[in-house]
């Protein structure tokens, strides 16, 4: 049987952003991990425009071709991992926009967060995406990656980031977490 596939959704579209450094540090690590077949999807390169159906997403009855091709990425996702920033105690607009384009594609999968800040390691953000996410029916864990001063562990260009062993840990401990939750969610996607 062929693994299921874990996204790894870089949330921050800025020019100057750390987050895709944050990023290609977990996904070498999701790929040793072994239960997935990683994919990284990058919404600055999707480049979704604020939602713009004229229906539901539930109702999946999408005009435009961006939103149809978001939709069938999404739908090859059995379980996604969000990288994440925190701005003004929130998540991206980029990634809400992105969450709130599509319904039914998110749901009964779980969803493993990687956040990143200040001092608050994006904790706030973090939080506030439970809460979305159980609206789409996704299965928040619990537990997460979360990175203080991010911005201190990137390089000058920042394209690679080094944290340390307390998120490493933390890192394959979500990725143990993500594969028995996905076993268990694929049920109800049955
Ligand atoms: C618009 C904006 C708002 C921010 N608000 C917060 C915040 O509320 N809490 C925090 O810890 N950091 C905040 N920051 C700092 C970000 O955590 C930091 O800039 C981080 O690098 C942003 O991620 P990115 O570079 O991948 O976009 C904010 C940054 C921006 C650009």
């Amino acid at each position: 049987m062929s693994k299921p596939i874990l996204q790894v959704i870089v949330a921050s579209v800025r020019p100057t952003r750390i987050g895709g450094a944050v990023a290609d540090w977990f996904i070498p690590i999701a790929e040793s991990h072994g239960g997935f077949a990683v994919d990284r999807v990058d919404l600055r390169e999707i480049a979704l425009p604020l939602i713009d159906e004229p229906h539901h997403p539930m109702k999946q009855m999408y005009e435009h071709e961006h939103t149809k091709r978001w939709s069938a990425t999404i739908t090859r996702g059995d379980a996604y991992v969000f990288v994440t920033p925190e701005y003004d105690f929130s998540p991206p607009a980029s990634l809400l926009n992105a969450i709130q384009c599509l319904a039914k594609e998110w749901m009964y999968k779980p969803l493993g967060l990687v956040s990143y800040g200040g001092v608050s390691a994006g904790l706030r953000s973090a939080s506030t995406l439970r809460i979305i996410a159980t609206a789409n029916s996704m299965m928040p864990l619990p537990g997460g990656v979360s990175i203080p001063f991010a911005g201190k562990l990137v390089d000058a260009e920042n394209a690679h980031f080094t944290p340390g062993e307390v998120q490493d840990k933390a890192a394959t401990s979500l990725l143990g977490e993500l594969v028995r939750w996905e076993r268990a969610m694929r049920v109800l996607r049955s």
